[in-house]
């Protein structure tokens, strides 16, 4: 049983949500890239969906997998959402970012009536807290929002040579104290030129996380 088998295991459990007619968010990482390809093997058998994607290369993936991408720019809303985490817990508050795709991640899954996050086993935890928050900073206010988010109590690393599908930067934090999630949102939120963080906190309706081959529902 590998991590591998486990994230397409949780992938397929999200996938079989789909219903035909629906418009589906379909998110970036390893994890959802399992889901792009068993949702384009429903729509091989005639299931008929539309989707958004939360970055480039999901969407290359999934018109590659015959599934017809929408852009999100003309979409206000979306049936149902798929996306990967970094970290998720018992609230089904998540970590979210690591491939550097969190501000289109939150704006689809804010569009969402339901969105349904996917993992392996290795990312549930007790509470999140462990893994690096990304911010996606404007390149113009960079030392700016560095200094904030250093003022906030974060170690602060700016992802070298790397810019996200908006040309933004992304500022990994690990912040000190991470006791309340919901005050460093709002916190991170209010700096001018911090364009969006990896705290998903209110948008997670369910969670799919596989371990050992089986997969397990987490529900609010
Ligand atoms: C992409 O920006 C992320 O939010 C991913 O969803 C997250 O990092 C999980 O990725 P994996 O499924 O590759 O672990």
């Amino acid at each position: 049983m590998s991590v591998k088998n486990d994230k397409r295991l949780a992938a397929e459990a999200a996938v079989a949500e789909v219903q035909d007619g629906m418009v589906v968010g379909l998110g970036t990482g390893s994890t959802a890239a399992f889901a792009v390809a068993a949702l384009g093997l429903r729509v091989a058998g005639g299931l008929r969906v539309q989707a958004v994607a939360t970055s480039e290369a999901t969407a290359e993936a999934a018109r590659a997998a015959g599934i017809a991408v929408l852009d999100f720019a003309d979409c206000a809303a979306v049936d149902l959402a798929i996306d990967g985490a970094d970290e998720i817990d018992a609230r089904l508050w998540a970590i979210k970012g690591a491939g550097g795709a969190m501000l289109r991640e939150k704006a689809v899954a804010a569009a969402a009536r339901r969105f349904v996050v996917t993992a392996d086993g290795s990312k549930r935890v007790d509470a999140i807290g462990g893994a690096k928050v990304p911010v996606e900073v404007l390149p113009f206010a960079r030392s700016f929002v560095v200094a904030q988010l250093e003022a906030l109590g974060a170690a602060v690393t700016v992802r070298s040579g790397y810019r996200t599908d908006n040309d933004n930067l992304v500022a990994d934090c690990r912040f000190r104290d991470m006791s309340d999630p919901r005050g460093l949102a709002a916190s991170i939120a209010a700096i001018p030129g911090a364009l969006g963080h990896g705290l998903f906190l209110d948008e997670v309706d369910v969670a799919y996380v596989a371990s050992g081959g089986k997969v397990l529902k987490l529900e609010r």
